[in-house]
């Protein structure tokens, strides 16, 4: 058996995201030693630690190794010792700088509720229980990039956020999610504000022309507001959600509170083909839970599982971890934000423990489980 040779670029970032990356690159030298890969893991400052460090929350270093990495794994950024900061200066604009520099424009975030977390949904069973659906978010455009300003004090101050979409910025993310759902359930739900919003009007015309191309996939649009109510009365209705940016954003913290926590969801962020893409659980740096050993490794775990399916092709592998994730929480483990009467709660670096136990044990008994390695 030969195996595959690849850079992962590692930005471990602020409050909880350095527990929770150690956890999925523990799980990722695993994988490699076990399946015979070469992982290089290249560590690089990031978000309000490189503020600290640098001065910079992406410093020129970082984006390099980032650009020349077969794929980038990151923690989460940011922090209250960085909200006294100018907008563009805060560890965020780091995170918006790097997507920008990479020409990640579409976000990816699977979502889908682990059987044995069904009873931590908000959701009774009957409603959660098919949820399975990807949220297909622009990540390049919107209101997120257009110029921001902020003058003046007092009751005499003004902002100003401009929202700007182009038709060719929509068709290509429009056409990842038509393909994505070709794959699967074969419906895209398009969320925008068409009622209000030109750049919404926009979208909607251009998702509709796209959608042409794409007979055997069925479209349906959403209102925003609308589409945030049918997530919590019918989430088993959707297949592909595409949406803009900031919608994008809004709208998956909901879903993933759907699928239990927002602890346990991972994200893509991609570009063209050919350039690396980069992979990070969809939540924040919880710096009240920093350095406590008890926030939720999945989300990452998760995001290097996504890692290994889609910038490296390695399939068996994604699924050997989350088949070990699955029978850990089977066996009733959890960490405290994803904890259920009668389950044991584990401190975070005890729960990867387990998870890689019962990694170990899969190779060991590769009859019992199935695996042919
Ligand atoms: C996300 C986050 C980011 C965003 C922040 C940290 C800039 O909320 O990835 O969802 O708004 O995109
Ligand atoms: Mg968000």
């Amino acid at each position: 058996m030969s195996g595959v040779r690849k850079t992962i670029a590692v930005l471990p970032g602020d409050g909880i995201g350095p527990e929770v990356t150690h956890a999925a690159v523990q799980i990722l030298g695993d994988c490699a030693k076990s399946f015979e890969h070469k992982f290089e893991f290249r560590e690089l400052a990031f978000g309000g630690a490189a503020i600290e460090r640098f001065g910079s929350p992406l410093p020129a270093e970082t984006l390099a190794g980032c650009r020349s990495a077969d794929a980038i794994l990151l923690g989460a950024i940011g922090g209250p010792q960085w909200d006294g900061l100018a907008l563009d200066k805060r560890p965020e604009a780091g995170l918006l700088g790097l997507r920008k520099a990479l020409g990640l424009y579409i976000n990816l975030r699977p979502i889908r509720l682990r059987p044995a977390l069904s009873g931590i949904s908000p959701l009774r069973r009957e409603r959660i229980d098919d949820c399975d659906f990807e949220i297909i978010r622009e990540l390049a455009g919107d209101i997120y990039f257009g110029e921001h300003s902020l003058t003046g004090e007092g009751s005499g101050a003004r902002a100003r956020d401009v929202a700007e979409y182009s038709a060719a910025e929509i068709e290509r993310v429009a056409r990842y999610a038509f393909e994505r759902a070709a794959a699967r359930s074969r419906r895209v739900a398009s969320v925008d504000k068409a009622n209000v919003l030109a750049t919404s009007a926009l979208w909607r015309q251009t998702v509709t022309r796209i959608a042409h191309d794409y007979p055997e996939v069925t479209l349906e649009h959403f209102y925003v507001d609308n589409a945030a109510m049918q997530l919590l009365l019918r989430p088993a209705q959707f297949d592909v959600i595409l949406t803009a940016n900031l919608f994008g954003d809004i709208l998956s913290d909901e879903a993933a509170a759907l699928a239990g926590s927002i602890g346990l969801i991972p994200s893509l962020s991609r570009g063209g083909d050919g350039q690396p893409a980069l992979y990070e659980p969809i939540h924040g740096s919880a710096p009240s839970l920093a350095g406590q050993d008890v926030a939720c490794p999945l989300g990452a775990i998760f995001s290097a599982v996504l890692l290994l399916r889609e910038s490296l092709g390695l399939e068996i592998e994604a699924q050997w971890i989350e088949a070990a994730v699955d029978r850990v929480l089977d066996h009733g483990f959890r960490t405290i934000d994803i904890a259920e009467t009668g389950g044991r709660v584990l401190r975070s670096s005890e729960f990867t423990e387990h998870i890689r136990a019962e990694l170990h044990d899969a190779l060991v008994h590769s009859e019992r489980y199935g695996w042919g390695v």
